[in-house]
């Protein structure tokens, strides 16, 4: 049964009636661009065709009923749009309780019944939760009085994120599943929140390969990078005798002529993010070229400042990354996402592509025991209604 037809079916079957209409949300997989957009910086993701759905039906009341069909065989919560505190034992419920609170600040939400389910996977690095925050706000927001933006929901989404479940994330996962373009990357300016689209090169393919490797410690370790950065640009201010708003605002030259006086540590998170800054706008005019090549460099560029200057890497990610770069049609790979494990974006040749699937799952399999994920993803549209349920 397809993902939709069952989702269908089971809104039916819990409450009574078929849903009047389904929305989705797409996750996102970063091309270039880790740990600048707490920076104030530049990222360059793309959404993909790989969603959460929420089918739903307004109610007439102010409760909202919300069915997880994909956790332990369809977990169940049921709130009021007027008093709305944590769940104390679902994290996903308090996604769905999080934006809920944060949008009805904004607009006259009304009640729904709501069925949930994904054709993402949950905890590969691709945004799962920003895919749910985002199909949440879009569906709370398509049957409320009055408009949001799209910024602005992805600004109430990640939001919820920080202050409902805990996890102060920048914008780009939001930002991404809210405003995706089919076939395009968002070159996104985080300080501005603007974006311009820009468009693959022709003949390649993006890979994502997941480690299938829990991730250790990321929200902590996620917590740390974050305060170092905040240190890096009080420090640098310092030493300088400068104003620094953000790392975005550091230049290398800066950075050199505080080296001394700066804690390493400090030194080498301020290098990754002022760097890969600069890679984000190189891929971006490679990307316009057609240039795979340029891309696929710089690609491999960001992985090893991510692995040596932030230490967001783990030895799960540099396997899969090195087994990638030796396949033929391979032009980069990296760790995407937060990283500490989850997953890697590879630019592959589409004409090997699936060569590609086949053997790094092959050797990724024989070098570490797990089985890991592999998968070609397109660049997908951001939130929206389904036309039909026959769509996906
Ligand atoms: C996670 C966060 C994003 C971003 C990346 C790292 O995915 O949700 O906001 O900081 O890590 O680039």
């Amino acid at each position: 049964m397809s993902h939709l037809t069952r989702l269908a079916t089971e809104f039916e079957r819990r409450y009574g009636a078929p849903p009047e209409r389904i929305a989705r949300a797409p996750g996102r997989v970063n091309l270039i661009g880790e740990h600048t957009d707490y920076n104030d910086g530049f990222v360059l993701p793309i959404a993909i065709d790989r969603h959460v759905l929420i089918a739903a039906r307004p109610r007439a009341d102010h409760r909202v009923r919300v069915t997880a069909l994909d956790v332990a065989d369809g977990q169940q919560d049921e709130f009021a749009l007027d008093d709305i505190g944590r769940h104390p034992a679902y994290q996903w419920a308090n996604y769905v309780r999080g934006v809920a609170f944060y949008l009805g600040q904004r607009l006259k939400l009304v009640g729904l019944d709501a069925v949930i389910t994904a054709t993402l996977p949950a905890g590969a690095g691709l945004s799962s939760s920003a895919a749910l925050e985002m199909c949440t706000a879009f569906a709370l927001h398509g049957f409320a009085r009055g408009a949001l933006d799209r910024v602005t929901l992805a600004q109430l989404c990640q939001r919820a994120e920080a202050d409902f479940v805990g996890v102060k994330t920048g914008i780009m996962d939001q930002y991404a599943s809210a405003l995706g373009e089919q076939d395009k990357a968002l070159l996104i300016d985080c300080r501005a929140l603007q974006y311009r689209a820009v468009r693959l090169p022709s003949a390649v393919s993006i890979v994502v390969a997941d480690t299938n490797k829990k991730r250790q410690l990321a929200a902590s370790n996620y917590n740390t990078r974050r305060l170092e950065c905040e240190n890096a640009v009080q420090e640098l201010s310092a030493i300088l005798k400068q104003e620094f708003r953000a790392l975005r605002d550091v230049s290398l030259r800066d950075l050199a002529r505080a080296k001394k006086r700066l804690p390493e540590n400090l030194y080498k998170r301020a290098r990754h993010v002022i760097t890969e800054n600069r890679r984000v706008q190189q891929a971006a005019r490679a990307a316009r070229r057609n240039d795979p090549v340029t891309l696929g460099a710089l690609l491999n560029e960001s992985q090893t400042s991510l692995r040596d200057d932030y230490e967001a890497s783990s030895p799960e990610l540099d396997v899969m990354v090195e087994l990638a770069r030796r396949q033929p049609g391979c032009y980069g790979s990296r760790l995407t996402g937060a990283g500490w494990g989850g997953a890697t974006v590879n630019l592959v040749q589409t004409a090997a592509a699936n060569r590609f699937v086949a053997a790094v799952t092959r050797a990724y399999r024989a070098a570490t025991g797990i089985e890991p994920w592999v998968a070609p993803v397109r660049a997908a549209p951001g939130a929206g209604w389904l036309e039909s349920v026959k769509e996906m």
